[in-house]
Order: structure tokens, then C-alpha cells, then sequence
């Protein structure tokens, strides 16, 4: 590695073990990192984030081995799931060890563990050497950072430094699962799918969580920009358009629509082809709708599954958060 990277490295470092707050790049989003074991840096995670204390962090770690640190027993499901999917976007819910702060957990007995896939995530936790408790690097309800910009957009002076890995490669939060109960439990669908870890286990997981408790911060409406937003069908744009006469409006669309027709004035946004392209791109088209001023944004929907579970749930939430 080059000396401005083991200096950028070497910064974030001294950051963190002074108890200060670092912006981390990861493979899915930007997070807000703290030492782990630091309590009073937890709380000003909280803090900055304007987050309530009962939403639990997630802690990263740098690889599977230091599971057994956070977790009071390490079940077999974990350690199949870990080998097979870290570093990674998936974040794995145990019984958390007595050494686990409470202001990390939100007072529950369970911790949430992610071995993150970005080179200068790993350095940083392998040089440290501890946990770093971080949820998305924005403020509380808002749009995750997928790029470093963002996060200073969001937190600017408020983080004592942003470490630039550059923009997110997942683009969406890590999947998470509950393995403390009967049956493995998705809380939040990602980009690693109840399908892929059902093939790694080789038992049925379930996948919705039913109990709003079981992950606190799972709030219906989430993910939002400052826009309206509505999901429509390809069918059902000319009307929903012709409704909204008085509004700047963006149209937010993927692959399968890129051929329609969206009238002069109005902002067009692209998710791109596929689901991992909708995926990287989904937050940074919905800052953008912000930057422009954007107050409706018509987001067309393409046949259920065709986007992903995950994409399709963000988008639920952002138009969840603007319903009422
Ligand atoms: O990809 C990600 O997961 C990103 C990057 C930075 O790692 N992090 C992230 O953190 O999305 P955050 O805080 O925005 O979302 C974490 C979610 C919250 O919904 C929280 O309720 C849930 O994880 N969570 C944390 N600890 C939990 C626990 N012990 N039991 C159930 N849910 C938990
Ligand atoms: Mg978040």
C-alpha cells in the first residue's frame, strides 16, 4: 500500500482510539465508526446521528475469529454463515457477550456482528484490533451515504474524519439475520438473499420478521428523501404525471422502462439494468432528486421481483416515509 494510504489509515486510527468518531467506507455503505468498547464514543454516535438510544449498532469486526469476542456462544449456523459469506454484506445477530456495552445494544441481549468487505475497512480493523460500532454514516431516517461526499454532506464538521474509500460497490445495506431463535430470521433483506442462505445452511430461514422488536430501527418508513415519493407501474405514469401538473417532478426508472416517454421539465433518474446496478445506484439517485429540488418523485416499478428483494423494500420505505 502507498504511504497516503497507510497516512489516511494511520489518521482514522488514532481517531477511533481517542474515541472519536470516524466516517468508514464498506462495501455497502458508508458508516459512522466508534471504538466499540468506548462508551461515551458510542453515545455521541447516537448523538451526531440524532438516532434514539434504543436503536442497537451493529459491530464490525475484522473477521469471523472475533465473533467469540461479541458473542456469548457462537452457533454453528454463525460460523457456517461467516466462512461462507465474510468479509461480506451480512450481519449475523447472536447472543451478545457479557463485554458488550449496553449503549451498543440498546440494552438487548443480542449483538449484531459484520465483517465488512472493503480493503480500507479491513486495515483499519485489523490495525485497531477491536470492534467498531457503526450504523450508516447519516442522519437519523435519511438516505444512506454510498460515497464519501455524501457523508460529509450529512455530518460534515460533526465526524473528526472521513476515511474516502470511494463509492459503496454493494450501494445497499447488509442483509441481516437473526440466529438467536427456533429458525434463522431475515430482519432486513439485502443483497446476500434468504435463498443464498438457505443454500449455505441447508434449512429454511424465514423471511419476514414479524415482531417490530426483534430489530429496532426497522421502522416501516425509512430510507426517505426529502421528495414525496410514489411507486408507480410503467402503465400508470402518463396519469400519475398528468396529476402532478403544479410539482417539480422526477421520474425515477430502470432497464426494462428506459423507453418511456417522460414529458420536457421533468427529471429522469436511472437504476440501471440490473439489480446489482439498481442496488449501487438506488441512494445517489435519491440525493439527487434532492440536489434538484425535487418535490414528487414517481418511481417506476417494474413486476415484483425484477429489481430484488432488497431494492424493492428500500423503496417501500421511501414511499412508506412520505404516505399521510
Ligand atoms: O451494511 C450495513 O449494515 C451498514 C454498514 C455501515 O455496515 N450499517 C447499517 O447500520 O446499516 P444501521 O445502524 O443503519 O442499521 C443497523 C440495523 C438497525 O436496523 C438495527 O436495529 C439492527 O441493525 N440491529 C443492530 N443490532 C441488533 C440486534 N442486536 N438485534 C436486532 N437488530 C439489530
Ligand atoms: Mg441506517
Amino acid at each position: 500500500m502507498d504511504r497516503d494510504h497507510d497516512d489516511r489509515i494511520g489518521r482514522a486510527l488514532e481517531v477511533l482510539r481517542s474515541g472519536g468518531l470516524v466516517a468508514i467506507p464498506t462495501e455497502t455503505v458508508y458508516g459512522l465508526g466508534a471504538d466499540a468498547d468506548n462508551a461515551a464514543a458510542v453515545r455521541r454516535v447516537f448523538s451526531t446521528k440524532g438516532r434514539p438510544a434504543d436503536h442497537p449498532l451493529i459491530v464490525h469486526i475484522a473477521d469471523a475469529d472475533a465473533m467469540s469476542v461479541w458473542a456469548a456462544d457462537v452457533p454453528d449456523d454463525a460460523r457456517t454463515l461467516a466462512a461462507r459469506f465474510w468479509p461480506g454484506p451480512l450481519t449475523l445477530v447472536l447472543w451478545r457477550a457479557t463485554k458488550v456495552l449496553d449503549v451498543v445494544t440498546g440494552g438487548l441481549d443480542t449483538v449484531a456482528l459484520r465483517s465488512p468487505d472493503h480493503p480500507d475497512a479491513i486495515a483499519l480493523l485489523r490495525a485497531f484490533g477491536g470492534g467498531i460500532a457503526a450504523p450508516s454514516a447519516n442522519r437519523f431516517g435519511r438516505v444512506s451515504p454510498t460515497c464519501a461526499a455524501h457523508v460529509a454532506e450529512d455530518l460534515g464538521g460533526d465526524v473528526d474524519f472521513i476515511l474516502d474509500g470511494g463509492p459503496c460497490r454493494v450501494g445497499l445495506e447488509s442483509t441481516i439475520v437473526d440466529l438467536t431463535g427456533e429458525a434463522p430470521v431475515i430482519l432486513r433483506p439485502g443483497m446476500i438473499t434468504a435463498d443464498a442462505i438457505e443454500a449455505a445452511l441447508g434449512r429454511a430461514v424465514v423471511r419476514t420478521a414479524t415482531g417490530p422488536s426483534r430489530a429496532p430501527g426497522m421502522l416501516r418508513a425509512h430510507y426517505a428523501p426529502r421528495a414525496r415519493v410514489e411507486l408507480i407501474s410503467r402503465e400508470g405514469l402518463a396519469d400519475a404525471l398528468a396529476g402532478c401538473r403544479d410539482e417539480r417532478v422526477g421520474v425515477l426508472r430502470s432497464g426494462a422502462d428506459m423507453d418511456l416517454r417522460i414529458r420536457d421539465g421533468v427529471r429522469a433518474y436511472d437504476l440501471g439494468s440490473d439489480q446489482d446496478d439498481a442496488a449501487r445506484r438506488l441512494y445517489a439517485a435519491l440525493r439527487l432528486a434532492d440536489h434538484d429540488g425535487v418535490t414528487r418523485l414517481l418511481v417506476v416499478l417494474p413486476p415484483e421481483g425484477v429489481l430484488g428483494p432488497a431494492v424493492e423494500d428500500r423503496l417501500r420505505r421511501a414511499a412508506a416515509a412520505t404516505d399521510s
